[in-house]
């Protein structure tokens, strides 16, 4: 790739190194995370270093870092080491604007449960409380705390032991927590946030049930090809093989050629309509139009695009590389 920037981190300052870490590194889960000092003051503060890190037992990792500014201690570290106790819940686009607010540099006692306004509700287990807005909260024992640094920005990793969990019933759908339903906001870089639901959420077929051959396996049109990307060379690869010829010409006779035109045949692309694309380009191979190949190829594509058919898009594949060698012939 041209025009890189390629940085070593001794030369840069550490806000810089948090820009390239948060932008690099998104959209990051973020933890709310409620605590309480020695003598009982409550505290809640957002941590986006945050994820999960093993099942047996369960464990989540955050990282409450020292301050930027000063390299002081935040109140959630001071919290953790007195008590070994939090809580730490999933944030939802309804709540993102008051954990944003809760993330406020108040001063040491102030309790952003207050603050901004989310509502305390007492745990089974530990002496933090719970936020009732979130729909996934996690009581939580401190482990152990690593500090990876002393100086400003410096992180301390602190290794948490899930002990209860608390999960709305209507985030989960089909024994599945829905992605839609609980609707989880991300960090980004600067002041972006991803909201994780709608538009943004897609599926990816699992290669766990299957082996799929890999890219390495493909025929080499088809790793050469210029109308397939990276992703569908993916999906292709995640198949354990290929069709053979009768396989294709079974396939090539379900269709009809349907007169079209090249616009006609772009609307078709448009709506995803694979199977009306490739009646189209049949018509096309039929009246010796030299870019049918290229088009079949293309319902190839938009049938893995719209619908991860891989068994469309191998035999439109290789149905495409067939015409390619009959118009070679025929030129
Ligand atoms: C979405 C979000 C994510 C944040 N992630 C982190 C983080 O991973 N580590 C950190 O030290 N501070 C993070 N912060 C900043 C802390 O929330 C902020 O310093 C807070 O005031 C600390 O509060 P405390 O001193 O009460 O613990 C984040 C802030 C926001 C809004």
């Amino acid at each position: 790739m041209s025009g890189m920037r390629h940085i070593d981190p001794k030369n840069a300052t550490v806000r810089e190194i948090f820009g390239y870490l948060q932008g690099g590194i998104a959209p990051r889960p973020i933890a709310l995370v409620s605590t309480r000092s020695a003598d009982g003051a409550r505290n809640l503060s957002p941590f986006s270093f945050f994820n999960g890190f093993g099942g047996n037992p369960p464990t989540v990792c955050f990282s409450p870092s020292r301050r930027q500014r000063d390299g002081s201690i935040k109140d959630t570290y001071t919290n953790l080491m007195a008590t070994r106790e939090c809580v730490i819940q999933a944030v939802t686009y309804d709540m993102v604007q008051q954990v944003s607010l809760a993330s406020t540099e108040y001063p040491t006692g102030t309790d952003e449960f207050i603050k901004s306004g989310l509502t305390p509700i007492p745990s089974d287990v530990v002496k933090p409380d719970r936020v009732a807005e979130s729909p996934f909260q996690m009581e939580c024992i401190l482990k152990e705390m690593i500090h990876l640094g002393e100086g400003n920005g410096s992180g301390n990793l602190a290794i948490c032991e899930v002990v209860r969990f608390h999960i709305a019933e209507d985030i989960v759908v089909n024994g599945v927590i829905h992605p839609d339903a609980i609707d989880l906001v991300g960090r980004n870089s600067a002041d972006f946030y991803t909201r994780a639901s709608g538009n943004a959420i897609f599926a990816v077929k699992k290669p766990l049930e299957t082996r799929g051959m890999g890219v390495d396996q493909l025929p080499d049109f088809i790793r050469n090809s210029n109308v397939l990307t990276g992703n569908n060379l993916g999906q292709l690869g995640n198949t354990e093989h290929f069709p053979d010829n009768e396989d294709v010409i079974s396939f090539v006779n379900q269709f009809q050629a349907t007169e079209a035109t090249e616009l006609g045949y772009r609307r078709l692309q448009q709506r995803g309509d694979y199977k009306g694309m490739l009646a189209a380009a049949m018509y096309f191979l039929r009246s010796k139009n030299g870019n049918a190949a290229y088009y079949i190829e293309e319902s190839a594509k938009t049938a893995l695009d719209v619908a991860n058919d891989t068994d469309f898009a191998w035999k439109a594949a290789l149905y495409a590389e067939a015409a390619r060698r009959i118009l070679a012939k025929k030129s």
